[in-house]
Protein backbone atom coordinates (compact mmCIF):
# COMPACT_ATOMS: atom_id res chain seq x y z
CA UNK A 1 0.00 0.00 0.00
CA UNK A 2 1.44 3.28 -1.30
CA UNK A 3 1.31 6.86 -0.95
CA UNK A 4 2.09 7.61 -4.84
CA UNK A 5 1.27 11.17 -4.87
CA UNK A 6 4.82 12.93 -4.80
CA UNK A 7 6.33 13.61 -8.34
CA UNK A 8 9.30 11.59 -9.74
CA UNK A 9 11.80 14.63 -10.12
CA UNK A 10 10.95 15.79 -5.90
CA UNK A 11 11.63 12.08 -5.33
CA UNK A 12 15.25 12.01 -7.51
CA UNK A 13 16.12 15.44 -5.84
CA UNK A 14 15.73 13.88 -2.52
CA UNK A 15 17.85 10.75 -3.50
CA UNK A 16 20.43 12.50 -5.24
CA UNK A 17 20.78 14.98 -2.11
CA UNK A 18 21.15 11.85 0.33
CA UNK A 19 23.44 10.23 -1.81
CA UNK A 20 25.73 13.10 -1.86
CA UNK A 21 26.40 12.43 1.60
CA UNK A 22 28.62 9.30 0.73
CA UNK A 23 32.28 9.05 1.01
CA UNK A 24 34.67 6.54 0.14
CA UNK A 25 35.35 3.47 2.12
CA UNK A 26 31.56 3.92 3.96
CA UNK A 27 29.44 1.12 4.66
CA UNK A 28 25.82 2.31 3.24
CA UNK A 29 22.12 0.80 3.79
CA UNK A 30 20.38 1.04 0.79
CA UNK A 31 16.42 1.67 1.65
CA UNK A 32 13.70 0.05 -0.50
CA UNK A 33 10.79 2.00 -2.67
CA UNK A 34 10.98 4.67 -5.66
CA UNK A 35 12.58 7.29 -3.62
CA UNK A 36 15.48 5.71 -2.52
CA UNK A 37 15.66 3.80 -5.46
CA UNK A 38 16.98 7.44 -6.96
CA UNK A 39 19.82 7.23 -3.63
CA UNK A 40 20.68 3.79 -5.40
CA UNK A 41 21.33 4.73 -8.95
CA UNK A 42 22.96 7.92 -7.96
CA UNK A 43 25.56 5.75 -5.88
CA UNK A 44 25.56 3.38 -8.72
CA UNK A 45 27.04 6.02 -11.21
CA UNK A 46 29.57 7.35 -8.42
CA UNK A 47 30.70 4.03 -8.22
CA UNK A 48 30.87 3.93 -12.02
CA UNK A 49 33.10 6.80 -11.27
CA UNK A 50 35.38 5.54 -8.83
CA UNK A 51 33.59 5.64 -5.90
CA UNK A 52 34.48 2.44 -3.27
CA UNK A 53 31.35 1.67 -1.28
CA UNK A 54 30.00 -1.26 -0.14
CA UNK A 55 26.20 -1.70 0.07
CA UNK A 56 23.42 -3.29 2.29
CA UNK A 57 20.30 -3.86 0.55
CA UNK A 58 17.04 -3.90 3.11
CA UNK A 59 14.79 -6.00 0.36
CA UNK A 60 15.06 -8.09 -2.93
CA UNK A 61 14.29 -5.14 -5.06
CA UNK A 62 17.12 -2.73 -3.05
CA UNK A 63 19.43 -5.75 -3.77
CA UNK A 64 18.89 -6.14 -7.37
CA UNK A 65 18.97 -2.68 -8.04
CA UNK A 66 22.24 -1.95 -6.39
CA UNK A 67 23.57 -5.24 -8.25
CA UNK A 68 22.10 -3.55 -11.43
CA UNK A 69 23.87 -0.52 -10.90
CA UNK A 70 26.97 -1.83 -10.29
CA UNK A 71 27.12 -1.49 -5.93
CA UNK A 72 29.16 -4.02 -4.57
CA UNK A 73 27.05 -5.81 -1.45
CA UNK A 74 27.91 -7.17 2.12
CA UNK A 75 25.76 -8.01 4.83
CA UNK A 76 25.79 -6.65 8.72
CA UNK A 77 27.23 -10.07 9.53
CA UNK A 78 30.57 -9.04 7.67
CA UNK A 79 30.73 -5.37 8.83
CA UNK A 80 31.73 -3.15 12.38
CA UNK A 81 29.62 -0.35 11.55
CA UNK A 82 26.84 0.87 9.24
CA UNK A 83 28.16 4.50 8.21
CA UNK A 84 25.05 6.14 6.30
CA UNK A 85 21.49 4.68 5.77
CA UNK A 86 19.44 6.34 3.05
CA UNK A 87 15.96 4.99 3.32
CA UNK A 88 12.30 6.05 1.95
CA UNK A 89 9.63 6.76 3.86
CA UNK A 90 5.62 6.51 4.09
CA UNK A 91 4.95 9.17 5.81
CA UNK A 92 7.22 11.15 8.61
CA UNK A 93 6.38 13.88 11.41
CA UNK A 94 9.42 14.91 13.02
CA UNK A 95 12.00 12.46 12.74
CA UNK A 96 9.39 9.77 13.29
CA UNK A 97 8.35 7.77 10.53
CA UNK A 98 5.79 5.33 9.22
CA UNK A 99 7.23 2.91 7.00
CA UNK A 100 6.60 -0.57 5.43
CA UNK A 101 4.33 0.50 2.53
CA UNK A 102 6.38 -1.97 0.18
CA UNK A 103 6.67 -4.46 2.80
CA UNK A 104 10.05 -4.26 3.57
CA UNK A 105 9.83 -2.44 7.14
CA UNK A 106 11.50 -5.48 8.86
CA UNK A 107 14.97 -5.51 7.27
CA UNK A 108 14.68 -1.76 6.67
CA UNK A 109 14.41 -1.04 10.81
CA UNK A 110 17.38 -3.55 11.49
CA UNK A 111 19.54 -1.90 8.64
CA UNK A 112 18.21 1.68 9.38
CA UNK A 113 18.70 1.05 13.11
CA UNK A 114 22.52 -0.12 12.93
CA UNK A 115 23.51 2.89 11.06
CA UNK A 116 25.72 5.72 12.41
CA UNK A 117 23.20 8.30 10.58
CA UNK A 118 20.43 7.62 9.04
CA UNK A 119 18.57 9.92 6.23
CA UNK A 120 15.02 9.03 5.27
CA UNK A 121 14.38 10.52 1.71
CA UNK A 122 10.99 12.13 0.77
CA UNK A 123 8.67 14.11 -1.50
CA UNK A 124 6.22 16.83 0.64
CA UNK A 125 3.41 14.88 -0.17
CA UNK A 126 5.08 12.57 2.74
CA UNK A 127 5.14 15.27 5.17
CA UNK A 128 2.49 15.71 8.08
CA UNK A 129 1.89 16.61 11.63
CA UNK A 130 0.57 13.89 13.08
CA UNK A 131 1.17 10.04 11.74
CA UNK A 132 -2.16 8.56 10.31
CA UNK A 133 -0.88 6.14 7.53
CA UNK A 134 -2.10 2.48 8.08
CA UNK A 135 0.83 0.86 9.94
CA UNK A 136 2.10 -2.09 8.04
CA UNK A 137 2.56 -5.10 10.48
CA UNK A 138 4.14 -7.96 9.39
CA UNK A 139 3.46 -11.04 10.81
CA UNK A 140 4.06 -15.24 11.26
CA UNK A 141 1.05 -16.30 8.81
CA UNK A 142 -0.15 -18.93 11.65
CA UNK A 143 -0.06 -15.13 13.98
CA UNK A 144 -2.68 -12.66 11.54
CA UNK A 145 -5.55 -13.97 13.34
CA UNK A 146 -4.51 -13.74 16.85
CA UNK A 147 -2.69 -10.18 15.88
CA UNK A 148 -5.27 -8.67 13.83
CA UNK A 149 -8.06 -9.24 17.21
CA UNK A 150 -5.27 -7.82 19.62
CA UNK A 151 -4.88 -5.02 17.02
CA UNK A 152 -8.62 -4.26 17.07
CA UNK A 153 -8.75 -4.17 20.95
CA UNK A 154 -5.91 -1.44 21.01
CA UNK A 155 -7.97 0.97 18.82
CA UNK A 156 -7.37 -0.44 15.63
CA UNK A 157 -8.53 -1.51 12.29
CA UNK A 158 -6.58 -4.41 10.81
CA UNK A 159 -6.78 -5.28 7.37
CA UNK A 160 -4.79 -8.28 5.65
CA UNK A 161 -2.90 -6.71 2.42
CA UNK A 162 -3.72 -8.17 -0.46
CA UNK A 163 -1.22 -8.87 -3.50
CA UNK A 164 -2.22 -7.42 -6.89
CA UNK A 165 -0.66 -9.53 -9.29
CA UNK A 166 -1.09 -13.01 -7.62
CA UNK A 167 -4.19 -14.77 -5.76
CA UNK A 168 -4.46 -13.99 -1.83
CA UNK A 169 -2.18 -11.89 0.37
CA UNK A 170 1.45 -10.23 -0.05
CA UNK A 171 4.10 -12.32 1.35
CA UNK A 172 7.16 -10.85 2.11
CA UNK A 173 10.79 -11.11 1.76
CA UNK A 174 10.51 -13.00 5.03
CA UNK A 175 7.38 -15.12 4.03
CA UNK A 176 5.41 -13.38 6.58
CA UNK A 177 1.85 -11.56 5.37
CA UNK A 178 1.24 -7.58 6.63
CA UNK A 179 -1.84 -6.44 8.09
CA UNK A 180 -2.29 -2.79 7.52
CA UNK A 181 -3.49 -1.08 10.66
CA UNK A 182 -5.41 1.82 10.47
CA UNK A 183 -5.34 3.86 14.08
CA UNK A 184 -6.13 7.28 12.93
CA UNK A 185 -4.24 9.66 14.36
CA UNK A 186 -1.24 8.13 16.51
CA UNK A 187 -1.54 10.13 19.54
CA UNK A 188 1.90 8.61 21.14
CA UNK A 189 3.63 6.75 18.68
CA UNK A 190 6.16 5.26 21.26
CA UNK A 191 3.08 4.11 23.20
CA UNK A 192 1.54 2.14 19.94
CA UNK A 193 4.88 1.03 19.25
CA UNK A 194 5.86 -0.86 22.35
CA UNK A 195 2.50 -2.44 22.46
CA UNK A 196 2.69 -3.62 18.91
CA UNK A 197 6.12 -4.98 19.25
CA UNK A 198 4.78 -6.94 22.23
CA UNK A 199 2.21 -9.04 20.20
CA UNK A 200 3.35 -12.71 19.68
CA UNK A 201 3.63 -12.98 16.03
CA UNK A 202 4.48 -9.77 15.38
CA UNK A 203 7.75 -10.03 13.14
CA UNK A 204 8.18 -6.27 12.73
CA UNK A 205 5.72 -3.31 12.37
CA UNK A 206 6.27 -0.16 10.32
CA UNK A 207 6.52 2.60 13.04
CA UNK A 208 10.41 4.33 13.28
CA UNK A 209 10.22 6.20 16.02
CA UNK A 210 12.23 9.03 16.61
CA UNK A 211 14.91 7.07 14.33
CA UNK A 212 15.77 9.22 11.32
CA UNK A 213 19.03 11.56 12.27
CA UNK A 214 17.91 13.49 9.22
CA UNK A 215 15.06 14.01 6.48
CA UNK A 216 15.81 15.56 3.05
CA UNK A 217 12.52 16.62 1.37
CA UNK A 218 12.44 16.87 -2.10
CA UNK A 219 11.08 20.30 -3.63
CA UNK A 220 10.39 21.13 -7.14
CA UNK A 221 12.90 23.44 -7.28
CA UNK A 222 15.81 22.43 -4.48
CA UNK A 223 16.18 20.00 -1.40
CA UNK A 224 14.55 21.22 2.01
CA UNK A 225 17.09 19.13 4.83
CA UNK A 226 15.79 18.86 8.09
CA UNK A 227 18.29 18.11 10.72
CA UNK A 228 18.37 17.65 14.63
C1 LIG B 1 9.19 -0.12 1.89
O1 LIG B 1 8.54 -1.11 2.60
C2 LIG B 1 8.83 1.21 2.46
O2 LIG B 1 9.21 1.37 3.79
C3 LIG B 1 9.32 2.34 1.60
O3 LIG B 1 10.56 2.82 2.03
C4 LIG B 1 8.28 3.38 1.62
O4 LIG B 1 7.05 2.79 1.23
C5 LIG B 1 8.61 4.56 0.72
O5 LIG B 1 8.52 4.18 -0.62
P1 LIG B 1 8.37 5.25 -1.77
O6 LIG B 1 9.62 6.03 -1.77
O7 LIG B 1 8.18 4.42 -3.02
O8 LIG B 1 7.16 6.07 -1.47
Amino acid sequence: MKNTSGTTEQKRRAGESAADLVADGMVVGLGTGSTAAHAIEALGQAVDSGLDIAGIPTSFQSRQLALDHGIPLTTLDAVETVDLAIDGADQVAGFTLVKGGGAAHAREKIVDAAADRFVVVADPSKVVEGLDYPVPVEVLPDARTTVADAVVDHGGDPTLRQAERKDGPVVTDNGNVVLDCDFGTVADPAELATALSALPGVVEHGLFVDMADEVHVGLDDGVERRTR
